[in-house]
């Protein structure tokens, strides 16, 4: 099965993300998002990425221009009907992506793959969701998209070999490294990512370190790119609350609490980069 168009479900860091690269390796994408502001954010920030990539002469004007013009935008997720293969990239919502996956499965043809880039939510439930939970698998990019290697690959319980297949021989055709996972809470990534950033939000939090001292030791001490708070930044502390809640009730054991200083700055509306302010702050 040769997958030509690509549909995108959320045009949002990930989303974009992965439309980008999808377009840079010859697929043709259907980008879509509930309304058209977010549509655009989506090809802004594609767009900002492919001048990047021009000016530090990666890739010629022309071969951005292609790439774009491979990207078609959608507010309608019934665009979805003409795509070869589907990975979802809305919003960390357990209820929303159950209803979306219903929606997906009424819509698209009957051979084609739904695939989920969720951080944590059980790829098992999400496919009961559908009558096709054998063409259900999880698919999660990691960010930056352009630049991460990983795609892990999660199976649902009734997820075919056939899909597995199909979704491994995407990820290489993305010139992304497909690893597989099992299907329990956080999967492989989030399993050990997650309580690294929730443990240096408890340590500020505590006053063991200031942000920087704690991201000062990640770097110089353990020569990770980015230190864990200023990562939970870039990540969204959203999306890090919804995982840590998905770890906390899925596995059941205190030791994954959300810290009370990420759930404090998520109700503030601190979110990270993408409102300006987190743990740092980007306004300037
Ligand atoms: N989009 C596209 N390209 C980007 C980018 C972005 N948002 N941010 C950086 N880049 C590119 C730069 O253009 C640069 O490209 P070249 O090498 O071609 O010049 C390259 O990445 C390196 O960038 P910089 O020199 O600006 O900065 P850096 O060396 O500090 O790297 C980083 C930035 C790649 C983000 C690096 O700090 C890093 O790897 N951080 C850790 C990221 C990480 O852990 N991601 C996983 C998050 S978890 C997740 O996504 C899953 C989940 O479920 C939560």
């Amino acid at each position: 099965m040769e997958i030509k168009t690509l549909g995108v479900v959320g045009a949002g860091q990930m989303g974009s993300g992965i439309a980008q690269v999808a377009a840079t390796y010859g697929l043709k994408v259907v980008m879509n998002d509930i309304a058209k502001e977010f549509v655009d954010k989506g090809f802004a920030a594609i767009e900002n990425n492919l001048s990047r990539m021009v000016k530090k002469e990666k890739i010629s004007s022309e071969d951005k221009s292609n790439i774009s013009s491979r990207i078609k935008g959608s507010i309608d997720v019934s665009d979805m009907k003409e795509v070869d293969f589907v990975v979802e990239a809305a919003i960390e919502n357990e209820e929303l992506k159950l209803k979306l996956f219903a929606e997906l499965d009424g819509i698209c043809t009957p051979d084609v793959i739904l695939s989920s880039n969720t951080s944590s939510i059980s790829i098992t439930k999400i496919a009961g969701a559908t009558k096709r939970p054998q063409q259900v698998i999880g698919m999660h990019f990691m960010n930056p998209v352009p630049v991460m290697k990983l795609v892990e690959i999660i199976r649902g319980l009734a997820t075919t070999d056939e899909t597995n297949k199909v979704t491994h021989d995407l990820a290489i055709k993305l010139n992304k490294a497909p690893v597989e996972a099992n299907d329990f809470p956080g999967f492989i990534s989030n399993r050990i990512l997650m309580p690294m950033i929730n443990e240096a939000t408890y340590t500020l939090f505590e006053g063991v370190g200031t942000a920087k001292a704690i991201d000062d030791v990640m770097t110089l001490g353990m020569n990770h790119p980015m230190g864990p708070l200023a990562l939970a930044d870039l990540i969204g502390l959203d999306t890090c609350l919804s995982i840590m809640e998905v770890l906390y009730k899925g596995l059941g054991d205190s030791k994954y609490r959300p810290c009370p200083l990420l759930k404090k700055y998520v109700d503030a509306g601190w979110l990270g980069r993408k409102t300006g302010k987190g743990f740092y702050d980007y306004s300037s």
